[in-house]
Parts: structure tokens; C-alpha cells; sequence
């Protein structure tokens, strides 16, 4: 069996950010191995993007505390900063922000490879390789960016970010913008990137279907970070494992959820859609038909029913949604 590598690319320990006053980042601390993919989730004001531009020394010191490698090298110290930039690659949510849309896919490899430095044969060489793996057409690559489709711009803003051979990339929303059809596109680019690279790769994402090629997620909620690990430990830490029975429920209301959730064994009841609960429980086997016989007895009337296990969504709703509810739990303890 080969061993997986455990040389650590990213090490963050206590990471707080305070802005003026305003508290924003709270004791995140986790490592990111080589060649692992990270997805970073959360609602809108999470803080993903600030971790990582501590990650990327894109904040002064004087702002956070805590202690930070990245790629072995501290942020905190200005002189470790080339040192990070040159092992680091970033691809910026909008893609006309690191293209030049009047060049060509090659004359912005030029641009880009004596901005670090890089020899331009050597640049091109990769970059044409890059092109190859991301399926960017060879007549495309000398004319202007400006009339490629929005999927091969985004695959070009990806190698641009990586023609100096990155040891980490970090993309901020490769998806957004892109139709669904094209994001899955997107992600399986990224993982065969991924792994004919061996690139460490953080993913900012809005897009949960995104966790399908992260080793490892991170969801955060309002500066702390409240989960990270693969996804399916996740999912296996729900009840059953996360298994899931879905209803279709005859005129469902509030009453009729009220009375399922008030079985025992089950843990929570998700509504999904006008007529539609998920609901995990306990022992989901010995009590899945214990609950149908419950649900005739109390009249709620059962059309279809399905099982399944609890996607990344589903756990990432769960996992909020519980929060929110401590937090309104711990309010309403404060002003009793
Ligand atoms: N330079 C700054 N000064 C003050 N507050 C800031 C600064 N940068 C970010 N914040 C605040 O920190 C919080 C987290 O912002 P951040 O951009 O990291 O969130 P995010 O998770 O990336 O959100 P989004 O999904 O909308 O991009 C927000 O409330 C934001 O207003
Ligand atoms: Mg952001």
C-alpha cells in the first residue's frame, strides 16, 4: 500500500482577525496535508475569504494573532512573503481580473511568467500542457481571450495560476457564474489538476455539490469554524449514519411534522418541498417500520416513501440549522 503523504502544506492554529473593534475571525485552527483538496463553505460573511487572505498575506499583522504556516513559512514576517507567493497560486473569482482579454491564452502566459520571473520558453511549454489537461481547444490559443466561451476562460484563469507550479492553489468561487451543466465540468477539472499535480488546492465555494471533490470541508458560521473533516465522516456522524427516510406526506403542515418529530427515536424531520420531510432517526432499520405504523396510527397519510444517505447539503443545512438554534436557545436563556 503506498502511504499517503503527511507532509503538512498548511498550518493554522488559533487564527483570530480583528478589524478595528470588530472581532471578525475566532480560534480557527486546522492542517491541510499535501495534494488535499479543501472546500471552504458558509453563508455569506462566514469569513472564508479572510482566512485565506491571511493564508496569502494579504493582511497586516497587526490584525491577527495566532500561528500561521503556509508552506512552512510564517505570514506574520514581511521578508516570508515572496517566499509564500512564489509557492502559492490564486485564481480570483472573476477571471478578467487575472486575464488580459485583448491577448492571447499564450501572450498572457508571457505577461504572467515575467511577473514571476519565470523563463518564457519554460512558461509556455507548461502552460501548453495545462492547456492540454483542461481541454483548451489549440485554435484558441493565439487569438484574443475575449472570444472564448466563459467555461474556457475560466479553465485559462486556472492555469495562469498555475504556470509557476504552485504547491497550493487557492480559487475563490471557480464556479460562480458558471450554469450548472459546466460547474461539474469545472470540479472534475480541478481534481484531475489535482492529481497529476499533486496541487493542494482550498476552494472557496457557495456551491455545496462542490464537497464531491474535497477531501476535506470546512464549514464556518459567523468566524468560527464549526466542522472540518471529509465529508462523509460528516455525514456519518448523524444519526444511523446519516441515513435518511423520505415521505411524501398528504397535505403536510406544521401539526403533522410536530407529531413525527414527537416519535422518539427520530432526530429530526427537514422539510424539503411542499409535500416532502426527510427524517433521520435512531436505529434507522428497527424503527423505520415502528415509524410508518406510528404515522397510520396518527393519520398522516403516507404517498411514496424513499430512502437514501444524507448528502453534503443536507448535513451543511442540519449543521447550521442546529447552530442557529443554540444560539437562539442561549438568547432566550440570557434575557429570562
Ligand atoms: N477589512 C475589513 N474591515 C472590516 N471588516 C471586514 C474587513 N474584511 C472583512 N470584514 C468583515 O468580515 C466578515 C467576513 O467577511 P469575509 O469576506 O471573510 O466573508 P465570506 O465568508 O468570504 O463571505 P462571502 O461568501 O460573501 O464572500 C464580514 O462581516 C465582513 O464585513
Ligand atoms: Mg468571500
Amino acid at each position: 500500500m503506498v502511504e499517503s503523504s503527511t507532509e503538512i502544506m498548511v498550518d493554522v492554529n488559533n487564527l483570530n482577525v480583528i478589524f478595528d473593534k470588530n472581532h471578525i475571525i475566532h480560534d480557527v485552527s486546522f492542517k491541510v496535508k499535501k495534494g488535499e483538496i479543501i472546500g471552504l463553505f458558509g453563508i455569506s460573511g462566514a469569513g472564508k475569504t479572510t482566512i485565506i487572505r491571511v493564508l496569502t498575506c494579504q493582511i497586516e499583522k497587526k490584525n491577527w494573532s495566532g500561528n500561521v504556516t503556509v508552506t512552512n513559512f510564517s505570514p506574520d514576517k514581511k521578508q516570508n512573503h515572496p517566499l509564500i507567493l512564489h509557492n502559492i497560486g490564486y485564481v480570483p473569482q472573476l477571471e478578467l481580473l487575472n486575464l488580459y482579454y485583448e491577448l492571447s491564452p499564450l501572450a498572457n502566459v508571457e505577461v504572467f511568467s515575467s511577473t514571476y520571473g519565470l523563463d518564457t520558453k519554460e512558461a509556455k511549454k507548461i502552460a501548453q500542457e495545462l492547456f492540454k489537461i483542461l481541454d483548451i481547444p489549440s485554435d484558441t490559443w493565439n487569438k484574443r481571450v475575449k472570444h472564448m466561451s466563459g467555461g474556457e476562460k475560466k479553465r485559462l484563469s486556472m492555469a495562469i495560476g498555475l504556470i509557476h507550479k504552485p504547491s497550493v492553489l487557492f480559487l475563490d468561487e471557480p464556479t460562480t457564474g458558471v450554469d450548472a451543466s459546466k460547474r461539474y465540468s469545472i470540479l472534475s477539472y480541478l481534481k484531475k489538476l489535482n492529481q497529476k499535480l499533486d496541487t493542494t488546492m482550498f476552494i472557496i465555494t457557495h456551491d455545496l455539490e462542490a464537497a464531491l471533490i474535497c477531501d476535506k470541508t470546512a464549514i464556518l458560521r459567523e468566524g468560527r469554524m464549526l466542522e472540518f473533516d471529509s465529508p462523509q465522516n460528516l455525514i456519518n456522524s448523524l444519526p444511523s449514519n446519516g441515513l435518511v427516510a423520505r415521505f411524501e406526506i398528504n397535505d403536510l403542515n406544521e401539526a403533522k411534522i410536530t407529531r413525527i418529530s414527537e416519535f422518539s427515536p427520530v432526530k429530526k424531520v427537514l422539510r424539503v418541498g411542499n409535500e416532502v420531510v426527510e427524517i433521520l432517526m435512531e436505529s434507522f432499520e428497527e424503527n423505520l417500520p415502528k415509524l410508518i405504523q406510528y404515522m397510520i396510527e396518527r393519520g398522516v397519510t403516507v404517498n411514496s416513501m424513499s430512502r437514501d444517505s444524507a448528502s453534503f447539503r443536507r448535513f451543511f443545512q442540519i449543521r447550521i440549522q442546529e447552530e442557529e438554534e443554540r444560539e437562539k436557545l442561549k438568547k432566550n436563556i440570557g434575557e429570562a
